[in-house]
């Protein structure tokens, strides 16, 4: 980026991730080690090969790929060393907490058990928090392309797991598929105490992203670029202080939008909506979160009083409780005080 100090101030500035798919951040390097620990054959031979491979139209190009990759991830070890490998990563960019996404439909459809992925997670959220200082809570995606009675399942499959799983969401393949198709399993999940929250107005309409709150009662959603096209949906989000979990560089990778200079993410920070910035599947888009900021501050000239105001929205919208994001919030102030 052409401002050194903008990306000084970056990197040390405390924030949350508050969406990142753990599938999505299987870096191609390895994803060949696993590959090669699994006897797995892959279509591509190399690294750099697979790499050409990452060059989408749209978001199914994407899924096909990236459904494709986690093929390789087969035992309890590779879901830590998965995940282990993403903390450090957060770590040294300056991410004080994660709520991390993950698709238990993509691993027990191929005969993985839920233990082996949650566990294996799970154990690398723990190192993260005693070895890193990173706290982390988990989201369990519902694949939104499958029957709802495949996602009842698969809450049935996370019970015995309730403690170690903060919410639920849905994601994959939006247009088609609308928040409705849910209803009846976010109404079961929200009975059982996990938060919520859906991928809405990515490739759907800001329909999708009203029915995600009047239907499914999210408490977040995720992406929501659609929303801009809605005033009184703008009007909403605000009044009801629902975070936006804004990814620009899967954005411009997926083609949502067509270049981040017309990012409606500055409209809406400056409208006073709880946007944040994150990195969605960054193995795939070309960064982790800090190269989202750094990309949507040289677009859309976004000042270090912006950044700190997106990273004090990373704060306030995640699942933290009030004394956690109190803390943290502190920090970013002093951080931001003594940054010279
Ligand atoms: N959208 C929908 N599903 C996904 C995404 C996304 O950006 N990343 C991983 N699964
Ligand atoms: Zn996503």
């Amino acid at each position: 980026m052409s401002n050194p100090k903008l990306a000084e101030f970056i990197k040390g500035l405390p924030k949350a991730e508050l969406h990142v798919h753990i599938e999505g951040t299987l870096e191609p390097e390895l994803l060949f080690e696993l590959a090669k620990r699994n006897h797995i054959k892959l279509k591509y031979p190399t690294v750099e090969a697979l790499k050409e491979a990452y060059s989408f139209n749209n978001l199914q190009d994407f899924l096909d790929i990236y459904y494709e990759g986690a093929n390789v991830l087969q035992t309890e070890q590779d879901f830590y060393d998965l995940t282990w490998a993403y903390l450090q990563k957060a770590k040294a960019q300056g991410i004080v907490h994660a709520e991390i996404f993950f698709d238990p439909q993509t691993h027990t459809a191929r005969g993985i058990d839920f233990a082996t992925v949650i566990n294996g997670i799970c154990r690398a959220l723990q190192d993260g928090e005693k070895q890193l200082g990173v706290t982390s809570k988990l989201i369990m995606c519902f694949l939104r392309h499958l029957v709802e009675l495949s996602a009842f399942r698969t809450l049935d499959d996370a019970l015995p797991f309730k403690e170690q799983i903060a919410g639920v969401g849905l994601d994959s393949s939006e247009r088609g598929n609308p928040p409705s198709k849910f209803a009846n399993v976010f109404s079961k999940a929200q009975a059982e105490g996990f938060k919520l929250v859906a991928h809405a107005g990515e490739e759907g309409t800001s329909d999708y992203v009203r029915e995600a709150i009047d239907t499914l009662k999210v408490d977040r959603i995720d992406h929501g670029n659609a929303s801009v096209n809605d005033e009184h949906l703008l009007e909403v989000l605000n009044a009801k202080r629902i975070p936006l979990t804004i990814c620009p560089l899967s954005n411009k990778a997926l083609k949502v939008v067509e270049n981040l200079e017309c990012h409606p993410l500055k409209k809406m920070l400056h409208k006073g909506l709880l946007v944040t910035v994150n990195s969605d599947d960054p193995a795939y888009f070309g960064g982790y979160v800090n190269e989202n900021y750094e990309a949507v501050s040289k677009a859309l000239m976004l000042g270090q009083d912006e950044l700190a105001q997106l990273a004090k929205n990373s704060i306030d919208g995640s699942f933290l409780t009030a004394a956690e994001k109190e803390k943290y919030l502190n920090s970013i102030e002093h951080y931001c005080a003594s940054f010279v």
